[in-house]
């Protein structure tokens, strides 16, 4: 008999970022990471367990709506997460899987982490396995999407170092209802990125500046832990924007250098200066992609959607905001 599972979870934007590995095999990271689980941008994944042999079978949804068989990088991630769920349940049988995104994959949203997370989830539902919530973050972490182990959770969310085994799990620092804060993704091209996380983990250390971000890090993590217990904005806002903007310093000058930037990022960069000039509080972050996540406070979201979408530089805008986590539902995708 086979069990089917669904499994809704959220994206996250990370406030300090995951780039470089100790173990990238082992998806170790060099660094702690904060981020905050997001609620618009999702993934939803449907697994459901068969009986027998036989290959999984992987589906997501194409552009013009309909189930079809995932491209084969992204089929060959799957897969391989499944056959590693499978061994450590020692369930046997095989997988039918379907995944949707509600945002354009691979545009520096973090695709991989909602869609990491609901897989792990749901294949943990199907197999009607159910584990303490560290254990199913350490479970996603495994699937080589770091950012994973985030969304397994709501609100704002460390991943530590993880210095040994049993500490490689996110945990949750405070809830969503802790602090109403909101990201508007100024999305300025939805093609798919050109270089991976993974690649850019590899060449990180690579970087002459490397360390130096590494050496300011536990400052910054202090001040972001610091910010978020306090509701401090203004001093979140300064410390994630400089953050962001270091991660990408260190992959524009990794060999070979990565770009992540396009030229209409700098123009949204731009634009949040002067929101900030004009009195408007907001601040900047953008992951391994040329989008960017412009974090204000609740009374300040329309304005600073409104602004972004003015630009030439921004093809439409995402209102998201800090969000509970993953949900179960009934309704399955086949
Ligand atoms: C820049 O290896 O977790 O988003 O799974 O492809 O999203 P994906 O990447 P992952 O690296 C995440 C890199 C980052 C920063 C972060 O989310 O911490």
């Amino acid at each position: 008999m086979s069990t089917k599972a669904t499994v809704r979870a959220p994206s996250n934007i990370a406030f300090v970022k995951y780039w470089g590995a100790r173990d990238l095999d082992r998806v170790i990271p060099t660094n702690p990471s904060i981020s905050m689980t997001l609620d618009a941008c999702y993934s939803r994944s449907t697994v459901e367990h068969l009986a027998g042999d036989g290959p999984h079978e992987i589906r997501w949804r194409g552009r013009d709506g309909a189930l079809e068989d995932a491209p084969p990088a992204f089929a060959e991630r799957v897969r391989r997460h499944l056959d590693y769920l499978r061994g450590w349940s020692g369930s046997g049988g095989r997988f039918r899987v379907a995944t949707e995104n509600s945002f354009p994959a691979a545009a520096g949203i973090a695709s991989s982490a909602s869609g990491f997370a609901a897989l792990t989830l749901a294949t943990l539902a199907a197999l009607a396995r159910d584990v303490p919530l560290a254990e199913r973050s350490d479970l996603a972490r495994k699937s080589g999407s770091g950012s994973a182990s985030r969304s397994v959770m709501g609100g704002y969310v460390e991943w530590p170092r993880g210095t040994g085994e049993g500490e490689r799990h996110a945990h949750q620092v405070a809830p969503a209802s802790h602090w109403d804060l909101r990201d508007v993704i100024a999305l300025v091209a939805s093609g798919p990125k050109q270089t991976s996380s993974l690649e850019g983990h590899r060449r990180a250390p690579t970087s002459p500046y490397f360390r130096t971000r590494l050496e300011r890090l536990p400052e910054r993590l202090g001040a972001v832990r610091m910010a978020l217990a306090l509701r401090d904005f203004e001093h979140l806002g300064g410390v994630i924007e400089a953050e962001a903007i270091d991660l990408h310093c260190v992959a524009m000058t990794s060999t070979p250098p990565i770009f992540y930037w396009q030229p209409e990022t700098l123009a949204v960069l731009a634009a949040v200066r002067r929101m900030r000039a004009d009195g408007v509080a907001a601040y900047a972050t953008m992951d391994a992609g040329a989008n960017v996540h412009v974090i204000c406070l609740p009374e300040s979201r329309d304005a600073v959607a409104e602004r972004l979408e003015a630009l030439d530089a921004v093809q439409r805008t995402i209102r998201d905001g800090v969000g509970d986590g993953p949900v179960t539902e009934d309704e399955h995708l086949f």
